[in-house]
């Protein structure tokens, strides 16, 4: 029996991307193992948002080099997406590793199937299209019970100038609806729990299409029979829109958890990322949230370290966190991407990163320490996704608003929603004991 290992780096596009690569390498007669040295095919799914990203992912490709090297045809190594996109990446990854079997794009990932079929010596093929088709057809294996992901559209069309994101992954291209909506269908018949909708910018959905928008497909989920969860991400400030919120407030299946990611609470660097939104907007957007949804967990993606970013700025990124009180954020320092417009300004110096990254986090420590320890005592309801390996005989899951609780319990949960009353927390986690069962 052939096996397949995938080793996925990145966001959640990628993660549900792998599961697409698995749909691929199952449909070959392949089975899944997390062994390199049974696999005879290993996937590098790649991410190219950070320089770190890129560092590790080459780390870990180039480890395998002695296993290669003495295993040869019975090991195939394929590099597939974001990172093989880059301009001139996947020669550079060919001569640096040139044991490498297989270099796919982020757009083609149907290619695996033709480039196992006819592996010759090696299978390079790396398009760099504008506005990729739509590829319908590409199987998937689900990995994430209860959660199933549901692509509504690909690319990007912001340009943030420190984003590589649009250059890697093309245009916004949109889902018909039907096929969405088919898809919802399926995975509820299946027994799914949670469905995620993904995007880049979810709010824009449709806009290259003649009908349907993103609260159309929110709304027409919502009202499916059977108990599920509705999850989305990514929401870009730019466009998100009140009839978003007010749709979430009166679905009971639409979790209350709203990933609006800031970058920064300077008005003049997110010009200068060309986020178009500022300050006073992003805080309205709150705002209107907050009093419409009292109960959302809001979390966001901040950046420190812009090239333009001052001390002043930063203190206004501080002062709004403070102000908005994230149930929980990812933070980064700023890392230059080649070819997007902030890599060619002057850049910070690495301390400066440093200092301000250190402070961030702490604070943001804080904040969700202290929106946990408010959690304790009450009961809240929460699917069950897996168990926790970190604790004896425990299982994990969320609320609506996103928070992870942890229980006593077993494998056979998974997939349930049960009461729970949260007795402590740990920073942004939570500890529970079961009340009730659905
Ligand atoms: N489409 C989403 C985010 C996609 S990338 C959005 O617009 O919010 C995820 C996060 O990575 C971004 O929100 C940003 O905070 C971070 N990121 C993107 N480019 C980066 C870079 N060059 N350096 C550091 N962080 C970056
Ligand atoms: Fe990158 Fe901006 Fe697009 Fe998000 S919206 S993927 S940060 S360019
Ligand atoms: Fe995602 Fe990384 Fe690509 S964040 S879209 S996998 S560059």
């Amino acid at each position: 029996m052939q096996k397949y290992k995938i080793n996925t780096y990145g966001c959640q596009m990628n993660v549900h991307e792998s599961e697409k690569i698995a749909g691929i390498l199952s449909e070959l007669g392949y089975v899944e193992t997390n062994d390199d040295a049974e696999a005879n095919i290993i996937v590098f799914n790649t991410c190219c948002i950070r320089d770190n990203a890129e560092r590790r992912i080459g780390g870990n490709i180039g480890a395998l080099k002695p296993m290669k090297l003495e295993r040869k045809g019975d090991m195939l190594i394929a590099v597939v997406g974001c990172m093989t996109q880059q301009e001139g990446s996947a020669k550079a990854l060919k001569s640096k590793f040139p044991f490498i079997d297989i270099i796919l794009g982020a757009n083609n990932l149907q290619d695996l199937k033709p480039a196992i079929l006819n592996l010759k010596k090696s299978y390079i093929n790396v398009p760099q299209i504008e506005k990729p088709e739509i590829r319908e057809d590409i199987p998937i294996l689900r990995t994430g019970y209860p959660n199933a992901w549901i692509n509504i559209m690909y690319g990007c069309n912001n340009f943030c100038t420190y984003c590589i994101v649009p250059y890697v992954r093309g245009r916004e291209r949109s889902r018909k609806k039907s096929d969405i909506i088919d898809d919802v269908k399926r995975v509820l018949d299946e027994g799914y729990k949670e469905i995620t909708l993904l995007g880049q910018n979810v709010d824009s959905y449709g806009s290259d299409l003649e009908s349907g928008r993103f609260s159309d497909i929110l709304s027409e989920i919502a009202k499916m029979e059977g108990k599920f969860r509705l999850r989305f991400m990514t929401s870009h400030p730019k466009d998100f829109n009140n009839e978003v919120i007010d749709i979430i407030a009166s679905c009971d299946n639409i979790c209350n958890n709203i990933h609006l990611p800031v970058q920064s609470g300077s008005s003049k660097v997110l010009r200068d990322m060309n986020r178009r939104y500022d300050r006073e907007k992003y805080l309205n957007i709150i705002s209107d949230i907050r009093s419409k949804i009292p109960d959302c967990g809001i979390t966001s993606d901040i950046m420190v370290g812009f090239p333009t970013e001052t001390d002043e700025d930063f203190q206004d990124t501080v002062s709004l966190v403070e102000q908005v009180r994230y149930s929980n954020a990812f933070t980064f320092v700023y890392s230059p991407r080649k070819g997007t417009p902030a890599a060619r300004m002057v850049q910070l110096p690495e301390e400066v990163k440093k200092a301000r990254i250190t402070k961030l986090v702490d604070l943001q420590n804080k904040i969700s320490k202290e929106i946990s320890d408010e959690y304790i005592g009450k009961i809240k309801e929460i699917l069950v996704e897996d168990v926790n390996p970190r604790y004896d005989s425990s299982v994990c899951g969320r609320t609506s608003c996103g928070r992870l609780v942890t229980v006593k319990g077993d494998p056979s949960m998974i997939g349930k929603f049960y009461d729970v009353e949260i007795t402590s927390s740990r920073s942004a986690s939570l500890f529970g004991e079961i009340r009730g069962t659905k």
